[in-house]
């Protein structure tokens, strides 16, 4: 808050109340639960956890991650523990009052109703299931872009927990809202977009792509454009919530996806810009936009930009 004008930046995406819009996005310090509760102490309105499957998944050789000028090129290959280990460091944060959101990735359907119950058992306050990996084979795009798929898998997983359920996906498609609509008529409770941008990096002095997967996944400043379109045409033709989330680092870029219709939105490179306190800094940077400009509610701004 600033001054004595008080404004109010709560929102809340499919019945799940946030003291602020702003969530870690999936797979940047979210391994664990020393590193999640780094970041709810940081002030975010949720956590995302890193996509976690079924079994422990050691993801590529290095290199895996590059820094570009204006993004980050990774193919980490979805490392994770595995979903039985990942119950312990849920279990570090059953007490936390700021939501945790359950990532998980599976190959089939009757893997992602798996997953889907345990992160239930562990306490998250809802499921986030990531259709839209640009890099791991079988695991991504594949089961993003296969329309039916993604209306079996949604309307199962909807079927078999209780918890809120919503769908991330790609922007490496022709078309998100179809892929996003069968999401919808499964009856998914929220969208979340984008993933990254596949890309690749040559080091032109070896003559050879940099990354060990050769192709990676493009975040930070550079994706905002292709995110922001993306919600933009989201929040026109659907029905549910939008999260959006690609090269947020301040205030004013969340305020852009929230006027292109997003309810919250998720922060993952931008860390790597501005640091852990980056929620707090957006946060305030969103209260001090909202007060210059004589808003007194987030919800106010959220599909301005719909025309
Ligand atoms: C190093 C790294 C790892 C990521 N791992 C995941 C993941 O496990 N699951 C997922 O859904 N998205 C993953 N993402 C994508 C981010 O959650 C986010 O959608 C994308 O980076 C765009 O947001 P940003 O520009 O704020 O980073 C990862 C991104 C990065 C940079």
């Amino acid at each position: 808050m600033f001054g004595d004008t008080l404004v109010d930046i709560t929102t809340t995406v499919a019945g799940i109340k946030l003291k602020n819009p702003t969530m870690l996005a999936s797979g940047i310090m979210d391994e664990d639960a020393g590193s999640m509760q780094r970041i709810i102490d940081c002030d975010a309105g949720a956590i995302v956890t890193k996509s976690v499957g079924l079994t422990t998944r050691q993801g590529y050789p290095n290199p895996t991650v590059i820094e570009l000028d204006h993004g980050i090129l990774n193919a980490m290959g979805l490392p994770n523990p595995g979903i039985e280990h990942y119950g312990l460091e849920l279990s570090l944060l059953k007490n936390s009052k700021t939501p945790i959101i359950g990532s998980i990735y599976g190959a089939n359907t009757k893997e992602f109703i798996e997953l889907g119950k345990k992160m239930e058992d562990y306490g998250s306050s809802a499921l986030e299931l990531n259709l839209s990996c640009p890099h791991a084979k079988g695991y991504g795009l594949e089961i993003g872009c296969d329309l039916p798929l993604v209306r079996e898998i949604t309307s199962s997983v909807k079927d078999n927990v209780s918890l809120p359920v919503f769908v991330k996906l790609s922007p490496n498609v022709t078309n998100i809202v179809e892929i996003a609509t069968a999401a919808e008529d499964g009856n998914a409770d929220a969208i979340v977009a984008i993933n990254t941008v596949k890309g690749m990096k040559i080091d032109v002095e070896l003559g050879k792509p940099i990354l060990s997967n050769k192709v990676g996944g493009y975040s930070g400043k550079a994706i905002k454009p292709i995110g922001i379109r993306c919600v933009y045409e989201l929040a026109k033709n659907l029905h549910i919530p939008i999260i959006g989330v690609g090269g947020i680092t301040t205030g004013e870029d969340a305020i852009e996806y929230l006027m292109a219709g997003a309810c919250a939105v998720q922060i993952g490179s931008g860390i790597y810009y501005r640091g852990l306190d980056i929620f707090k800094k957006v946060c305030g940077e969103i209260e001090q936009w909202m007060k210059v400009h004589e808003y007194k509610k987030l919800t106010e701004l959220i599909g301005v930009a719909q025309v």
